[in-house]
């Protein structure tokens, strides 16, 4: 479902091209377990897993809260909090309760607006940490959940929804005293291959997307990936950026021309980022917005270092469209559009930028989907964990863990005080 079109790309690598036995390496690797990080390779099994009994459970979690909640606070960091949001901006669900994100930082200031927006309306909390000993989300915790027992007293446990480890940590000893309902974030899963657990699919489901169909596709999707060829878009994706890398394009600037886009994308520099920069090496994964960007980082696309390569991603249908409109007297001179489609200009836009870019010395990467919807998202989501994994193991890192994020914590906690660091 996913196509790559590498027709923007072939002309900056070497004159062999994209090093499809080494993604066949990597895809071997990963599928049996054999490099670094094997322990951490459940994701690609994710979608399977979590049809039945799981997705029931989500679903009528989700139930409930759409029965007896104006809003959802969604409490979390990283890959406990990026994939919801972005499939939320993604798909733009409508009807369900406002889902509120808290715990991503530590400003006062944002909290009181998110006290303020949260008023004093009906409200439930899922609160998601695999670890349960994040500050930042931990913090956000126990603050909201004084406001619900406040405000609901003992029946404000009924109203919390911890997504956390099965067996181990804060949250779920919490959890199980407190009587709260559980979600698991499996073991073999790591936060920023999770959004297809219920890490992911419950606020999802609170919103009103539909959560059958993103995991029915992303079942589909998995599969599809597991093609062993030069086929396979994930080969194609990791392998042309591993090239593009050889030749010093040391920076991937992920663009889209659908402001909905927005948070996608920074799901993805986080799986990109944490997965590729360590010991020394990796992409570093930016993100722009078409058109708005193209007038502010522009010049630095077409003229900058170049050291740019562009990954653009697009919809083959928009969910809606609108023609120009005819003017008398065009004062505007803008006849020469009317009667056209605002969807058709955007893709003549798009090839213009392109064919730019691509004479100012920037490698391009097409991905495109049908359409923004739960199986265009999870088609995305399938085929850039899957691409990450193997592009990757290309690099020589492994994909799977994250060890430079524990250096900040690790300082943090001790200028706190935390007892024991
Ligand atoms: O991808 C990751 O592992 C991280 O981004 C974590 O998801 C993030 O640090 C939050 O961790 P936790 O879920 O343990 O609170």
């Amino acid at each position: 479902m996913v196509k790559v079109d590498l027709s923007g790309a072939v002309g900056f690598m070497n004159s062999t091209g994209p090093d499809y036995g080494a993604a066949a390496l990597a895809h071997r690797a990963l599928a049996e377990g054999t490099w670094a990080g094997a322990e951490f390779t459940g994701w690609r099994q994710l979608p399977r897993r979590v049809q039945g009994d799981e997705l029931k459970q989500i679903v009528n979690a989700a139930e409930r809260i759409r029965d007896n909640s104006e809003v959802l606070v969604v409490i979390g960091i990283g890959g406990s909090y990026l994939g919801a949001r972005a499939g939320l901006d993604f798909i733009r669900p409508k009807n369900g309760p406002e889902i509120l994100f808290a715990g991503t930082g530590l400003s006062p200031d944002d909290l009181y607006e998110k006290l303020e927006i949260l008023g004093d309306r009906d409200f439930s909390i899922n609160v998601i940490s695999k670890s349960g000993t994040t500050l930042e989300p931990a913090a956000a915790f126990r603050i909201f959940r004084g406001l619900l027992e406040k405000k609901y007293g003992s029946a404000a446990k009924k109203r919390i929804y911890a997504t956390t480890d099965a067996a181990r940590g804060v949250l779920k000893s919490i959890a199980n005293a407190e009587g709260y309902e559980s979600f698991i974030v499996p073991d073999d899963v790591g936060g920023r291959y999770s959004v297809l657990s219920a890490v992911g699919l419950l606020p999802l489901a609170v919103a009103g997307c539909d959560v059958r169909s993103i995991v029915g596709a992303a079942a589909e999707a998995m599969y599809a990936l597991d093609l062993r060829s030069a086929e396979n878009p994930s080969w194609q994706y990791a392998a042309a950026r591993n090239a593009l890398y050889a030749k010093g394009k040391t920076i991937e600037i992920l663009a889209s021309y659908e402001p909905s886009f927005r948070y996608f994308a920074e799901w993805w520099k986080q799986l990109f980022g944490e997965s590729e920069g360590k010991n020394g090496v990796g992409i570093y994964p930016a993100s722009v917005e078409y058109n708005a960007d193209l007038h502010s980082m522009g010049q630095y696309i077409q003229d900058g270092p170049r050291i740019l390569l562009e990954t653009v991603v697009s919809f083959e249908r928009a969910r809606n469209d609108f023609e120009v409109p005819f003017s008398m007297g065009d004062t505007d001179g803008l006849n020469y559009l009317a009667g056209r489609k605002l969807s058709e200009i955007s893709r003549i836009a798009m090839e213009a930028v392109k064919a730019a870019h691509v004479s100012g010395g920037v490698p391009n990467i097409g991905i495109s989907v049908p359409m923004q919807n739960e199986e265009g998202f999870a088609a995305l989501v399938c085929f850039f964990e899957m691409a990450c994994a193997i592009s990757g193991y290309m690099l020589g890192v492994n994909p799977f863990d994250q060890p430079g994020v524990e250096a900040y914590k690790k300082n943090m906690f001790r200028m706190l005080g935390k007892p024991g660091v």
